[in-house]
């Protein structure tokens, strides 16, 4: 079981605390003037694939020091131990967090409640790899004989971002088959997936962990009535839906042939699912063994993660770093910045990654915590994010800390687009952390020809602070290796994070109470009634609404 320290009254963080004080207002360039090697000391190398460099941070060596000693304080050796040998860590759902077996290609045995999963596991992906071979080889054939040529899979949250961001990720390794993703309950999504393919040649993959999400539910409903427009014969069903999912009894009853169902198991967390049976549209997408490289890459992160010492732990120091911004500096947000335009929807994926986990106001012991717990995350991909809201990273009031991510390698190499698209990564990290003094505007102008006088009125607007920290993430190039053990490096620091800040990161009672305010609000729109069950502002939202359908 998970230790419950409260990290505000650890040794470590009194220690961080006083250590803050002392060195809030050392500047990173400062810190790289006094040390020719800093890059090097503060940067690490993954399998020669993966270069992490975090020397452009507010941080020293004692800063880290204290940082692992908090770690260590919080029990996290031990947490770790506890999550890879399948304890029932997530408490409050009385589940073990599994996802590390799912990609643990050393077949190690991991027991829940007496059992070896890896049977299980390694069945359902033997399982995925025939079915994906004989659609992608076209001997699967539609109602009407036709082989398949586009896939559809409906799901949301972990039943969507996940595979959704992979298959994007990884188009370069793309095979013939057209992938969409339905998860919007807003039927235009639907409505406009189902504009673009045909029913004799489409395979739906309902994805979905409860099989009861309301949104899921409904979108593979509308799928099936209109396959059915077309085939007019219910055995069309199983050769066009298969399931996703840990729950035979709702497949069955939604009329799926469970012989066509992909299993997994409640003790894989939706945001953490890309890596089980709900990867099938990304088998589909770029092929089994392409998906066992993605496997290959996670697994050697977690072993990796449960090995390296703490000094060269990549997920430790990158979640010890942001425990530092967002606890001692008071940083809200956090930036996802991939220089790679296939990784579009990264940050959407650790948005909920990261945002579902340890969005968390109670502790481990059922108390309201006292500090702040998980950031916000948000971003896009740069360039864009720099034509948009870097203004604010660079010249605003909010310390927001980066992680910039590109490829060396482009899988597009178009004239001088990648050298443009990287100039541009390694010139950000460095406006943000050394920015521009006074005396370099003031320069620059008058190198232009300007007079000092003409100038002084707009100097202060051209000035940079700098000191924004940032972390550099280096690729050699985006293969299904490299993408795998990345992801696994963002899961394993938001899992470290949970684990201090001392909150169960693997549940998300947080969604549930929309969902049973809108189950109850559904019928009340079924009728032209006014409604005055509810708050003014709801009760008059919701008759508005009924006068103007
Ligand atoms: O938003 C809540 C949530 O339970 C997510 O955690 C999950 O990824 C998503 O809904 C979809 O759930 P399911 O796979 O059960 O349809």
């Amino acid at each position: 079981m998970l230790k419950t320290v409260n990290p505000t009254h650890t040794d470590a963080w009194k220690s961080l605390q006083t250590h803050f004080e002392d060195t809030k207002n050392t500047t990173i360039k400062s810190l790289f003037a006094s040390d020719p090697m800093r890059a090097e000391k503060f940067s690490l190398t993954f399998n020669e694939q993966i270069f992490v460099d975090y020397s452009k941070n507010r941080i020293t060596s004692d800063t880290l020091d204290k940082l692992q000693a908090l770690a260590k304080e919080c029990g996290l050796s031990a947490a770790i131990k506890s999550m890879f040998s399948g304890e029932k860590i997530n408490r409050t759902e009385d589940r073990a967090v599994l996802h590390v077996a799912l990609r643990n290609l050393s077949n190690t045995p991991i027991y829940v409640d007496g059992k070896n999963v890896m049977d299980d596991v390694n069945a359902v992906l033997a399982k995925m790899e025939s079915f994906s071979k004989r659609v992608i080889s076209g001997e699967w054939k539609g109602y009407t004989g036709k082989a398949i040529t586009d896939v559809v899979n409906i799901g949301i949250g972990g039943s969507d971002l996940g595979p959704f961001m992979v298959t994007e990720a990884l188009r370069p390794y793309k095979n013939h088959l057209n992938m969409h993703f339905v998860s919007n309950i807003d039927g235009t999504q639907m409505v406009e997936v189902l504009k673009t393919v045909n029913p004799e040649t489409t395979l739906f993959l309902v994805a979905s962990k409860t099989f009861t999400t309301q949104e899921t539910m409904t979108n593979a409903q509308s799928a099936r009535d209109w396959l059915l427009k077309s085939a007019n014969d219910d055995t069309a069903v199983a050769k066009h839906f298969v399931a996703l999912s840990t729950n035979t009894k709702e497949v069955a009853k939604f009329g799926i042939d469970t012989a066509n169902m992909f299993e997994f198991w409640d003790w894989v967390g939706g945001r953490y699912s890309l890596w089980s049976a709900i990867g099938l549209s990304i088998v589909l997408s770029i092929g089994f063994d392409n998906f066992k490289q993605l496997l290959a890459g996670a697994h050697d992160i977690d072993k990796h993660f449960n090995q390296a010492p703490a000094e060269q732990n990549i997920p430790l120091i990158l979640a010890l770093i942001n425990v530092w911004y967002n606890n001692f500096y008071g940083a809200e947000t956090e930036t996802i910045l991939p220089y790679d335009q296939y990784m579009h929807r990264f940050a959407a994926y650790f948005q909920q990654g990261n945002m579902e986990s340890n969005g968390k106001y109670i502790d481990r012991n059922g108390d309201r915590v006292t500090y702040s717990t998980g950031p916000v995350i948000w971003g896009e991909p740069g360039t864009n994010g720099q034509h948009a809201f870097y203004q604010l990273i660079h010249q605003g009031t909010k310390l927001i800390p980066c992680d910039f991510i590109a490829p060396a390698i482009s899988h597009n190499p178009l004239g001088d687009h990648h050298e443009k698209l990287l100039s541009n990564f390694f010139a950000q990290t460095q406006a943000l952390a050394f920015g521009k003094t006074k005396e370099e505007v003031e320069q620059e102008f008058i190198s232009a020809g300007k007079k000092l006088e003409d100038i002084t009125e707009i100097v202060p607007f051209k000035v940079f602070e700098g000191n924004r920290p940032t972390n550099s993430i280096l690729i050699k190039e985006m293969t299904p290796y490299t993408l795998g053990a990345l992801i696994a490096i963002y899961e394993h620091k938001i899992f470290t994070q949970g684990v201090i800040w001392n909150i169960f990161s693997f549940d998300q009672w947080g969604v549930e109470l929309g969902k049973q305010l809108a189950g109850r609000i559904l019928p009340e729109l079924e009728n032209n009634e006014d409604i005055t069950s509810h708050d003014s502002s709801t009760n008059g939202l919701i008759n508005l609404y009924k006068s103007w359908r």
